[in-house]
């Protein structure tokens, strides 16, 4: 399974997606590829955003090696599944796809609802990242189930 997590600055959101989902397979034995991008392209070449290293650290888990990078339209060939942050996301990159299979692969991390930005709100990184590890976990599972 090869899963791209999606948000804006692929500073914040993302990268916590993409080291918990990458940590958490690894740990389940589960040989997949995680990346992450975002669809702005601000912060390229940049570490994720301070604050999401900070979290990540404090519950165990170092992605201070990541590097962003921004969405390409390449990603609808390579990853089977482009899980998305929120709706601008979900918007932004299924604009981008040409075909149905590839518009088909994008949907939202959360299934059901958004992860916020927490970018211009220091106190919702922790909340973030618990959203984040219990989705992941969730996704763990479902695949789990379905493969028996
Ligand atoms: P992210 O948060 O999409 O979770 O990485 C943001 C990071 C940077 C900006 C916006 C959101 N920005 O405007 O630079």
């Amino acid at each position: 399974m090869k899963i791209l997590m999606v948000c804006l600055g692929n500073i914040c959101r993302s990268p916590l997606a993409h080291g918990v989902m990458e940590n958490m397979a690894k740990e389940q034995g589960l040989n997949w590829e995680i990346d992450s991008a975002g669809t702005g392209g601000w912060h390229v070449g940049e570490q994720p955003d301070t604050r999401s290293i900070a979290v990540a650290k404090k519950y165990g888990l170092d992605i201070s090696n990541q590097v962003c990078r921004k969405f390409n339209t390449r990603d609808f060939e390579i990853f089977d599944q482009i899980l998305v942050m929120d709706f601008n996301n979900l918007e932004d990159v299924r604009s981008l796809a040409k075909s149905d299979s590839h518009y088909q692969k994008v949907s939202l991390f959360l299934k059901e609802g958004i992860v916020p930005d927490p970018y211009y709100n220091d106190d919702q990184f922790d909340e973030v990242y618990q959203m984040i590890e219990k989705r992941c976990r969730k996704i763990i599972e479902e695949f789990k189930a379905s493969s028996i």
